[in-house]
């Protein structure tokens, strides 16, 4: 069985807690590395060819109009064969209720046939919102597995969960 960890995740200004703060690293990407350690597999990052701003408040404004448009987001080529792998783990931070629109394009670019996604999200509050829903229909061929959810802000806090989590792939 040959798996990848497949995410986006956005640096730069974030809400932590109620507070906007500076993350060097995003939350999705720091679940990701967890992810990607505990079964020893490599992770690769979605980036946007145009990248989002540092500025929360522009990049949820972006975000939403992507959304309401349904905006295709492009992003840089992954090194990878995605015919090659069987499992992908895939992680977002839940935007405006459902997976970012660079993670859309993502999954109408492969064919996911014979493939398991496990998803994994960070969030500020809504969970999964209706992502779980979005990707079933968005890639129907697909085995979508129970996700991981963490808030964005506890996600140093995770490993526990992360690894309950992984049992159901490792087991
Ligand atoms: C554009 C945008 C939209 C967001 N929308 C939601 C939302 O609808 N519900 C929610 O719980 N959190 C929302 N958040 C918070 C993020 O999901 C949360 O901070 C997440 O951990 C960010 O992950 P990242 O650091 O990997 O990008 C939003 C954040 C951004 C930047």
């Amino acid at each position: 069985m040959t798996a990848v960890v497949v995410f986006f995740s956005r640096s730069g200004e974030n809400y932590i807690n109620g507070k906007k703060q500076m993350i060097s690293v995003g939350n999705t990407a720091n679940l990701a590395e967890k992810i990607s350690q505990q079964l020893d597999v490599s992770a690769y990052q979605l980036l946007p060819t145009i990248p989002y701003s540092d500025n929360y408040d522009e990049a949820v404004k972006k975000a939403e109009k992507e959304k309401q448009a349904a905006t295709r987001v492009n992003y840089e080529e992954l090194p990878i064969d995605l015919s090659e792998v069987d499992t992908v783990f895939l992680g977002f931070p839940n935007w405006w209720g459902t997976y970012p629109r660079i993670v859309a394009a993502f999954l109408a670019d492969h064919n996911w046939e014979n493939k398991v996604i496990y998803p994994f999200y960070t969030h500020e509050g809504s969970a999964f919102g209706s992502s779980i829903q979005d990707l079933k229909n968005e890639c129907p061929e697909a085995v979508v597995k129970t996700g991981l959810a963490a808030r964005g802000s506890k996600v140093d806090r995770s490993d526990t969960a992360v690894k309950n989590w992984l049992l159901s792939y490792t087991k």
